[in-house]
């Protein structure tokens, strides 16, 4: 089919030119397609008026679709995720999944229907964050786990157990090595709260630097491939709440990195 692919800015991200999602891609267009996804680690593809069908079939290609942890739904309701106005936990920077055990492999997420200004999605490339931190920072956290404490989802929930990610990632795909980092990271395994909080206060500053980002500004049918083993997003909270912000994700399950975190202190 030869794909074009325009980079859509320095650190990451690249439109996907002259593919159709909506009918079922060749293996060979997928392959460049996806060749591109874990080389520029977004991918935006435009004009995708998908139905949710349309949507989950083209999430499997990357992997198995993960369901929301909720029963009693029908089968597409399950796997699609409707987003209206982005929560506050996604108004921080973060990698979807990192509140798990087993996080997010890729997440991708359509435009509805956008507000004329403002909602963009902003990406950093863990991958240059790491890679631009001295040797010494570098020998520093490897090695060593990022702590999450699980939030209680509904009323009736229990709290979950807090548990531990590592700081810094080998990619399962890519083999290169990249930053696991983000603000839900409260404490680094094994150190107090106190002592954790200079350095990842710095880890996060850091990688949220301009130049490890692209700003997506979301037109309607814009389909965005992301791959949370080597980005971090957040979503920008400027736009006049009382517009529609309307988007339907999906989410394809990663492999295990995290553990059940008991502090030892
Ligand atoms: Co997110």
């Amino acid at each position: 089919m030869g794909l074009q692919v325009r980079q859509l800015s320095y650190a990451l991200g690249a439109e996907i030119i002259g593919v159709d999602i909506r009918k079922p891609l060749d293996d060979q267009s997928f392959s460049e397609l996806h060749n591109a996804f874990l080389q520029y680690c977004v991918i935006l593809i435009r004009g995708q008026r998908l139905t949710q069908d349309q949507h989950i079939a083209f999430t499997m290609r990357f992997g198995k679709v993960r369901p929301k942890p909720t029963e009693h739904l029908e089968a597409s309701e399950r796997e699609i995720n409707t987003v209206n106005s982005p929560v506050n936990s996604a108004q921080i920077w973060h990698s979807d999944g990192s509140m798990t055990l087993i996080p997010t492999a890729a997440s991708l997420l359509r435009g509805v229907e956008l507000p004329q200004v403002g909602g963009d999605t902003m990406f950093a490339n863990m991958y240059l964050a790491y890679e631009a931190l001295s040797e010494g920072m570098k020998k520093l956290i490897d090695g060593l786990d990022g702590v999450y404490f699980g939030t209680k989802g509904g009323r009736f929930e229990e709290r979950p157990p807090a548990h531990a990610h590592p700081l810094v990632k080998v990619h399962p795909e890519t083999r290169r090595k990249s930053l696991y980092i983000g603000e839900k990271v409260k404490q680094i395994a094994g150190m107090t709260a106190e002592e954790s909080k200079p350095v990842l206060q710095f880890l996060c500053d850091h990688a949220a630097r301009p130049q490890f980002c692209y700003r997506h500004q979301w037109r309607n049918d814009d389909l965005l491939v992301w791959d949370n083993r080597c980005t971090n997003h957040i979503a920008v909270g400027d736009y006049d709440r009382t517009k529609i912000r309307h988007m339907e994700r999906t989410n394809v399950t990663g492999t295990q990195s995290g553990y059940v975190y008991h502090d030892p202190l």
